[in-house]
């Protein structure tokens, strides 16, 4: 069977064959090309988030809003020249769209990339699940309509609210068994705010939800389990969730590059009536437990709070670096410093990842051109705080 096949060429001892969909690295399932690093071993990953289209669909601003957040990534496509594209969550205001042509706004969003033939995925934000739009209607839309560069998948999580969990490798060389970095993106749920007691199985108390307590832990143990097996270990891993991981807020007191504009608390996963729950500490754990201490999980990068722009790592976060995408939106509100708008950039290289303990530059690019707050996320980085 082809699962098996897929297992048997890329590994070299006697490890059982998984037998089930459940026991297989999933990601290498999806028959898209192999992704790979350019001849000068650079992958470079552009992401936007809170785009939040559709916002005024029926008020004069609106369609020029739009019109703005592509002319924003024309701009930063043009002068970054990504090998790939994350649309880090809240792509569209879903609870302004109509159903009947919500995805049309996914159209618009793609565009600028899509005309550049940069393969993309997304991740999807609190704003993306509505009365209008969910999460699955927009994960299976972004299949149907641009499979040849979307790498978009929904493996594991409850549908149709939260089911946007999956990982993407990223090879050195085509002929590569063994991926040299491999992106994990997650769905930190959630209704939109103004609607907490939105369509589904959301507590009315709720403000802001987390990724899947029930099933992604599990996700991310059985594929890094089964990576270990297969390849020897699990590849430095780069990882996308539109709601900040609650570390995120006591991370923010620190000084550290970038726009601090948004207090995350309680703007933050794991929240319900303002009393946080601990409910996404599962996640997260995991996604430490990948790490085991060695450096390996390059960076979590986050939107949702338009007003952040930094990365920092400390003792709370287990060292592991967190990251907020900033605001590449003309839709959503703005704080005092995030009036320009902006990208996250991480320039991953083959030589940085194999270092040691790997490393990740990154920075913010901005509507204006401006390259700003670059800096390398690894062991050196904020190691006051580690
Ligand atoms: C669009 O962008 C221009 C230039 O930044 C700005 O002056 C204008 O207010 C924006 N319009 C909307 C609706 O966001
Ligand atoms: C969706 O339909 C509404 C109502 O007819 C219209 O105002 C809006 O422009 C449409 N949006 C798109 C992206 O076609
Ligand atoms: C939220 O907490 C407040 C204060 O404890 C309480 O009065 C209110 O009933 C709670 N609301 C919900 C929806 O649980
Ligand atoms: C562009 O915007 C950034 C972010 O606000 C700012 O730091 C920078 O100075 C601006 N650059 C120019 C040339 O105006």
């Amino acid at each position: 069977m082809i699962l098996g096949a897929l297992l048997l060429a890329s590994s070299v001892t006697a490890v059982p064959l998984a037998r089930s969909f459940s026991s297989t690295l999933i990601g290498l399932l999806g028959g898209k090309p192999k992704l790979t690093f350019d001849a000068e071993g650079n992958f470079k990953v552009v992401s936007f988030s809170d785009m939040h289209f559709g916002e005024g669909e029926n008020v004069v601003w609106g369609p020029q809003q739009d019109v703005n957040t592509s002319i924003v990534h024309t701009i930063i496509l043009e002068n970054e020249k990504p090998n790939y594209v994350v649309f880090n969550g809240d792509l569209i205001t879903g609870e302004n769209v109509y159903a009947d042509n919500a995805t049309k706004y996914l159209d618009q969003m793609f565009a600028p990339t899509v005309t550049r033939k940069v393969p993309f995925s997304s991740t999807h934000g609190n704003h993306d699940n509505t009365l209008a739009i969910t999460h699955q209607e927009e994960i299976e839309y972004e299949q149907a309509h641009y499979s040849a560069l979307s790498y978009t998948r929904s493996d594991v999580g409850p549908k149709p609210y939260g089911c946007g969990n999956y990982w993407v490798p990223v090879y050195a060389e085509t002929t590569d068994l063994v991926p040299a970095v491999i992106m994990w993106f997650f769905d930190s749920r959630s209704f939109t705010s103004g609607n907490p007691a939105g369509p589904g199985p959301i507590p009315p108390q709720a403000n802001f939800y987390w990724v899947d307590e029930n099933t992604v832990p599990q996700y991310i143990k059985q594929e890094s389990a089964l990576m270990t097996r297969t390849w020897k270990k699990v590849p430095p891993a780069l990882v996308f969730v539109h709601i900040p991981v609650q570390k995120a807020d006591i991370l923010a007191a620190l000084p550290s590059e970038g726009d601090h504009d948004d207090d995350p608390d309680p703007a933050t996963q794991g929240f319900l009536n303002n009393t946080y729950t601990g409910l996404d500490l599962p996640f997260w754990n995991a996604l430490v437990e990948m790490d085991g201490g060695r450096g390996t999980v390059l960076a979590v990068t986050s939107g949702h709070d338009h007003g952040d722009s930094w990365c920092a790592r400390a003792i709370i976060s287990s060292g592991v670096p967190i990251c907020f995408n900033g605001h590449s939106g003309y839709g959503g509100y703005v704080t005092e410093h995030s009036m320009v708008r902006n990208a996250r950039v991480f320039g991953l290289n083959l030589g940085d990842l194999a270092q040691a303990v790997p490393v990740v530059r990154t920075w913010n690019s901005y509507e204006n051109s401006t390259i700003n707050d670059e800096v390398v996320l690894g062991p050196e980085y904020m190691k006051e705080y580690n």
